[in-house]
């Protein structure tokens, strides 16, 4: 049995690797308090979930159900479009269903990626992106996301030798990992410069609807013209609490849906019809309950900037998504000092490399646990910095 070297040299995913170590830890008796993975803990509203029981209970419903997403789905995504962006969308033409928002950011590169294309990547960034151009034969090449500049890529340094093998440029505002927002002012000055490149722009936006302080996330569609050189990849994983149910979409360039549609038709078969009904309800009833629900996310995020600089750690007030991105204190790497802190207290977090080099530094503090956890988590880190050489058995259950 030989395994295909796209495989061989495949890094495991970082938080499937992630999850293993933790298991460990938990079997060793480590009360672990996992803030690694973005997965919302809070429950969808009750409509959502009746909506898949009553439609679960129909016989008729249980077969394949159509390839690019019942009609309701994507009647509904564009209700949803028009009603949170302004944004008008042929259901038809701009919109395909996607099981889970990652599958189609991951065949999208087999759309569009020729052996040898670069698709431009924001670095640090979600692990996808790259994931799909090196097994479309292509090259991610790193578009550096940096404090300085407010952890928006310098388009204009992207030298023109790379520019020219380019195809794709990926940006995920509000941004996995940092937490960054962008404007209208850089989204409009993004879609010029894909315009000037011919480049596909792949804007990602889950956490529009995860937002603070009444902060708006904008989506690229809002921008003049951007219908014709970018797609949008959206999900209803973090905004309705339903990432286990695997339902998102892409919209935008009728070529770009077209291209991911066919590749997606001749992999899968579709979405369980009751989870796109129900999706569908989550998209077009009353939106308002996601401010209480925003509140809670609001007030975790408020004890985790609490604690951080007791714990020798600093990081900016996050206006959206669902993570504080902290630098690590001077001295080690992120991965070591992201493993010192798993192994002497059972609190994880995601080291910032696992997003890439110049997340070199950081990590990543997901607000997805209840308050008490997140105080339990900053009275340990408070601990290990009090006194560095603790012991991972003071940590125990008994505690
Ligand atoms: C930036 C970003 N894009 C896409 C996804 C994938 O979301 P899903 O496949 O659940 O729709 C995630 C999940 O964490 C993410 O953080």
């Amino acid at each position: 049995m030989r395994i295909a070297r796209r495989v061989t040299n495949l890094r495991s995913y970082v938080f499937a690797e992630t999850s293993k170590t933790l298991a460990t830890l938990q079997a060793q008796g480590v009360d672990v308090i996992n803030l690694g993975v973005g997965s919302p803990d809070l429950a969808p509203p009750s409509w959502i979930t009746d909506a898949l029981y009553r439609a679960a209970l129909d016989p008729s419903k249980h077969g394949y159900a159509g390839y690019y997403g019942l009609p309701v789905l994507r009647n509904a995504v564009a209700h949803y479009y028009q009603q949170r962006f302004g944004v008008e969308l042929d259901p038809e033409r701009e919109i395909v269903a996607l099981i889970g928002s990652k599958e189609g950011i991951f065949n999208l590169a087999l759309a569009f990626i020729d052996t040898g294309d670069v698709g431009l990547i924001p670095d640090p960034g979600y692990p996808t992106y790259a994931l799909g151009v090196i097994m479309a034969g292509g090259e991610p090449v790193s578009v550096p996301l940096l404090a300085e500049n407010g952890f928006l890529p310098d388009l204009r340094a992207i030298p023109r030798s790379v520019l020219q093998r380019a195809k794709l440029l990926w940006l995920n505002y509000p941004n996995n990992p940092t937490a960054a927002t962008a404007d209208l002012a850089f989204l409009t000055e993004a879609v010029a410069f894909a315009r000037e490149h011919d480049l596909l722009l792949c804007y990602d936006n889950p956490y529009c609807d995860v937002t603070f302080d009444g902060y708006v996330a904008p989506s690229i569609l809002q921008v003049p013209g951007a219908k014709d050189v970018a797609i949008e990849f959206n999900s209803l994983s973090k905004t309705y609490n339903m990432a286990g149910w695997r339902v998102g979409m892409a919209v935008g360039s009728s070529k770009a849906v077209e291209a991911l549609a066919r590749v997606k038709t001749n992999i899968d078969s579709g979405m369980f019809a009751p989870i796109q009904e129900a999706a569908a309800v989550a998209l077009t009833a009353d939106q308002s309950w996601l401010k209480d629900r925003n509140r809670t996310y609001q007030a975790r995020r408020d004890i985790v900037l609490d604690f951080l600089p007791a714990a020798g750690m600093q990081a900016a007030k996050p206006l959206a998504s669902l993570y504080v991105w902290a630098r690590v204190p001077p001295g080690e790497t992120c991965a070591e000092f992201s493993q010192r802190l798993v192994q002497a207290t059972g609190v994880w977090l995601t080291p910032g490399t696992a997003f890439g080099v110049h997340g070199e530094g950081y990590v990543r503090i997901a607000l997805t646990v209840a308050e008490e956890r997140l105080r339990e988590a900053g009275k340990r880190l408070r601990r290990l910095v009090a006194s560095p050489n603790t012991e991972r058995s003071s940590q125990r259950l008994a505690e």
